[in-house]
């Protein structure tokens, strides 16, 4: 078993540190936030990720894992120190890489010897070597081994991925990194570090363009008068098509797709190829924001001002308390421009913000309001009584912008119904 150093306590960084450590792995895991890692030396997990806190309360039980503040603490003696710091997005759309250099310079003279620098973080292609140059240490290697992890099922995608993707100049620095995998059931796809980094982009871009285009036909279809939900089952059953990631929805949030696609457009830019395909899916994603907020204005008879609006889901997606991102922050935000006020329910969601008066309950978000907007597809939600709402409200129109409600039992309550694309 080897020692793994995880530099970053966040989403991706966390879950490395725990699923290596279930994996027989000798993990400590740094992070520069104090708090954070005092609460995480107690098994205390601050984010909201099925399976993950149950983990690192094992890892922490079998001294196999453990928490120190600053990537220099982590380091000392390891193998191998994966780099999970975030790559923001900086003015220009480009990936800033401050954090993963500054890492790079403050462990490049604490590495040992012939030991291997991993990039989990989410880096524009050409990083691995920009890494190898910050540790100035040419018996160090720098390999790229990028995540693939949805928020909500990091855990179970860590343990049961659908590839494994290392990407390295030295062969035998893959075959290391791809041992720690062991017990992995997980095709192994070795590359050289540029393809590695490409992979990352290109997986999420496609994704997000297969969400956008979905979002596209669903506006063919209100035009022509046909249901996306059917138009959906029929072409996802073209193997080649596949059914997922077709739900049509306000559009693609988190903090991965919007960063991402916006890097690769730039990346491809600066290498000189205009990439005006991904740059028509993020346009596409704008204008879905733009078009929920044109249904909540119909909903509410033609103009926002004044107008209470009813918020189920704040989350960029059910199942995690992210609100990075979140389509939904932006349609509030597009809402309070025109003048509505926002009464807002989200089942992860306790902080107060700006704007937003935060209910403590769904009841509570449609008390008085002439339209409920359905943004985040939380289950609890599908299972309201639409009578009992209807009673709260001022008006019973409802914006279902997940096409998550029972349809009928929402009319037959006396609801005007608006969901995406039928
Ligand atoms: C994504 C990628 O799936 C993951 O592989 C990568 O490592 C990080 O980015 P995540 O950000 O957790 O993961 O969210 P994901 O489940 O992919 O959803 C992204 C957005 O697309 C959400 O806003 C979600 O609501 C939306 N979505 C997803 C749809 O609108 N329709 C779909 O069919 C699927």
């Amino acid at each position: 078993m080897a020692k793994i150093a995880v530099v970053g306590a966040g989403y991706v960084g966390l879950t490395t540190a725990a699923c290596f450590s279930h994996l027989g792995h000798e993990v400590v895991c740094g992070d520069i936030d104090a708090e954070r890692v005092a609460r995480l030396a107690e098994g205390d997990v601050p984010i909201v990720e099925e399976g993950l806190e149950q983990l690192v309360v094992d890892g922490l039980r079998h001294g196999r894992l453990r928490f120190v503040v600053g990537a220099a603490a982590a380091v000392a003696g390891v193998e191998f120190a994966y780099l999970c710091v975030p790559t923001p997005q900086a003015p220009d759309g480009a990936a800033d890489l401050t954090f993963v250099e500054s890492v790079a310079a403050e462990i490049g003279p604490l590495l040992a010897s012939e030991s291997i620098v991993v990039n989990k973080s989410t880096v524009p292609v050409g990083s691995t070597r920009i890494v190898q140059r910050a540790l100035r240490r040419p018996d160090v290697l720098v390999v790229s081994n990028p995540e693939f992890l949805r928020e909500g099922s990091a855990v179970h995608d860590f343990l049961h991925p659908d590839r494994i993707v290392v990407g390295a100049d030295d062969p035998n620095a893959a075959s290391r990194v791809a041992a720690l995998y062991l017990g992995v059931p997980a095709p192994f796809i070795v590359t050289d570090p540029a393809s590695a980094e490409t992979i990352k982009y290109a997986a999420n871009a496609f994704l997000a363009a297969k969400i956008s285009f979905v979002n596209a036909i669903a506006a063919v279809c209100e035009a022509v008068g046909a249901d996306v939900t059917d138009v959906v089952l029929g072409i996802g059953s073209d193997k080649r098509i596949g059914h997922d990631f077709l739900r049509p929805g306000p559009g693609w949030g988190g903090s991965c797709f919007p960063k991402d696609t916006r890097a690769l457009v730039r990346i491809a830019e600066d290498a000189g190829y205009d990439f005006d395909l991904l740059r028509g899916v993020i346009s596409v994603n704008s204008q879905q924001h733009a078009r929920v907020v044109d249904k909540i204005r119909d909903a509410a008879g033609g103009s926002l001002d004044g107008v209470v609006v009813g918020v189920w889901g704040l989350t960029f997606k059910a199942r995690t308390d992210d609100l990075r991102d979140s389509p939904s922050l932006a349609i509030i935000e597009a809402l309070r421009r025109e003048g509505a006020v926002v009464q807002g329910y989200d089942p992860t969601v306790e902080r107060e913000l700006d704007g937003i008066q935060l209910c403590v309950d769904p009841y509570e978000a449609c008390a008085g309001a002439r339209v409920l907007a359905v943004l985040t597809e939380w289950d609890d939600f599908r299972w309201i009584d639409p009578e009992h709402v209807g009673e709260l409200m001022s008006a019973r129109q409802v914006v279902d912008a997940r096409n998550l409600l029972e349809r009928p039992a929402w009319q037959r309550a006396g609801f005007t119904y608006q969901g995406i694309g039928r």
